[in-house]
């Protein structure tokens, strides 16, 4: 059965948050998810990615981005320096062989958290229904408030319509700044689209770029 999300969203600390998403049975989706999909990296980090909503691999890692739009999406974050996994404890545990598998290359900041607008997978990888945007809709706001980034790069339709509240195409929507809860809004192409549509990566990398200008 469906029951209401909890009152007070907006004003839950961050593990109060995750431990609300994690049981939230406000949406249908509820019924057919392996477990809900949070967010990865620091909760303090300067930069935030805002994609559309787990898939198949996402809903069984619990993690987002970990297909293959995920790893484009690491590749780009590399490329500016960005990496998710959190900070290696130490220089011989991050020199150890395959220690702990999470520290990554040195020379990488953790400073992105990457969260998506659904915290659950859609059956069969299908658009993400306005009804189920509106209910998760608090969980992202709530978080963005929490991490307070510096910017925020939304990845794809999904995270840019509901992020600025319009239907504009990304197309009409890319190359300058927006504003979501006063933290500057860079838009660009999902992963997953730049994937198939090859054609569209010096676009993206534009994108980046105004996004590097914008949270220095
Ligand atoms: N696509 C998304 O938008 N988010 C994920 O977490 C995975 C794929």
């Amino acid at each position: 059965a469906l029951t209401p999300r909890p009152e007070g969203v907006d004003q839950m600390d961050w593990p109060t948050l995750q431990a609300t998403v994690a049981s939230c049975r406000a949406c249908a989706l509820c019924a057919t998810r392996t477990q809900t999909v949070f967010g990865v990296g620091a909760p303090t980090a300067g930069w935030m990615v805002v994609g559309e909503a787990p898939g198949e691999q996402e809903d069984r890692r619990g993690e987002p981005f970990v297909g293959q739009a995920g790893k484009l999406l690491d590749q780009m974050l590399a490329a500016l320096s960005l990496t998710r996994d959190a900070p290696s404890a130490t220089d011989s545990e991050a020199a150890g062989a395959g220690a702990a598998g999470a520290s990554g290359p040195k020379h990488l900041k953790s400073d992105v958290y990457i969260a998506n607008v659904l915290k659950c997978r859609p059956p069969a990888n299908r658009n993400p229904l306005p009804g189920e945007i509106a209910q998760c809709e608090p969980y992202l706001r709530r978080q963005v408030a929490l991490v307070q980034p510096r910017i925020i790069l939304a990845m794809g339709r999904f995270a840019v319509q509901s992020l600025l509240q319009t239907t504009e195409p990304i197309g009409r929507l890319r190359g300058r700044v927006h504003h979501y809860q006063g933290v500057p809004v860079i838009v660009t192409y999902h992963p997953a689209y730049l994937l198939r549509a090859l054609n569209e990566k010096a676009k993206a990398w534009q994108d980046l770029c105004l996004a590097m200008d914008v949270a220095e």
